[in-house]
């Protein structure tokens, strides 16, 4: 989600702001703002981390209507020095790097049609803002964040794609152990109710997380995830901030993919 642009154009068309920031969207949209808030507040309760909740509880995001990016904003840059960009449905690699290089989280935006509550391949404003900006309160996840926007916009074309591997694992999917049990702390799972349910379920496996087999992991966006990692504690992130995270890369490229635990995509849809 958002790590990668898809190959084909998006069927969404982002909403632009006026001269002063503000964003007008249909009535439909916000019900659908609203239909998907309800039901994962009902949701995260006991499944999400409590850094979460507090960023949620910051952000105080409206659950009637789709919230502005400049109330988003004020909470962000004052927890974590953060700001969101307003980008199109679909984004370049490097100008999605450059965004958070520059601690700028970038949300399309648009929302999801009624037919793809559950889940959309590509990164909604709810994805973005109810998935990941209550994490972006939190200094750990968001300097981690930057972290990878910074190596993202020097790497390599293939040394990205084993970048996006490691987002994936953490950022997007990634679980974490507390005290009160295990939680979900990545945006991917927070902004699909059936994720949400699947990821802490005995259904995949959950394996702890290293660095470097995250790096090696294959997964399929378009599919519930078989295989999370689950981090010790938030800390983990500014841990794997502040390592050589490019070395950990060449390692997982010396070393090779793990074989997927998944069917292949043309396979699973025969
Ligand atoms: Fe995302």
């Amino acid at each position: 989600m958002n790590d990668k642009p898809a190959k084909k154009p998006s069927k969404y068309q982002a909403h632009q702001p006026d001269a002063d920031g503000f964003i007008e969207y249909s009535d439909t949209e916000h019900g659908t703002w609203q239909t998907l808030m309800q039901r994962q507040l009902g949701m995260i309760e006991g499944r999400v981390c409590q850094e979460y909740l507090d960023g949620l509880e910051r952000l105080a995001l409206p659950e009637d209507r789709i919230p502005q990016l400049k109330d988003v904003d004020r909470v962000l840059m004052e927890a974590t020095g953060w700001q969101t960009a307003q980008v199109p449905a679909l984004i370049p690699f490097n100008t999605f790097f450059e965004l958070l290089a520059s601690k700028r989280f970038p949300v399309a935006t648009f929302i999801r049609t009624p037919e793809e509550l559950d889940y959309l391949q590509e990164p909604d404003i709810f994805h973005e803002i109810f998935g990941h900006c209550p994490m972006l309160t939190n200094p750990s996840f968001a300097e981690f964040t930057e972290t990878y926007g910074k190596l993202g916009l020097a790497a390599s074309k293939e040394e990205r794609v084993y970048l996006a591997r490691l987002y994936w694992m953490t950022v997007e999917f990634g679980l974490v152990d507390t005290p009160a049990g295990r939680r979900i702390y990545g945006g991917g799972i927070i902004s699909s109710p059936k994720e949400t349910l699947h990821s802490l379920s005995d259904v995949p496996a959950h394996h702890p997380f290293g660095p470097v087999d995250a790096l090696r992991t294959p997964y399929r966006i378009d599919i519930l995830q078989p295989l999370y990692y689950v981090i010790d504690d938030l800390r983990t992130l500014h841990d794997l901030a502040n390592r050589d995270i490019m070395a950990l890369v060449h390692e997982a490229m010396r070393l090779g993919l793990f074989a997927p635990t998944f069917e292949p995509k043309q396979a699973a849809n025969a």
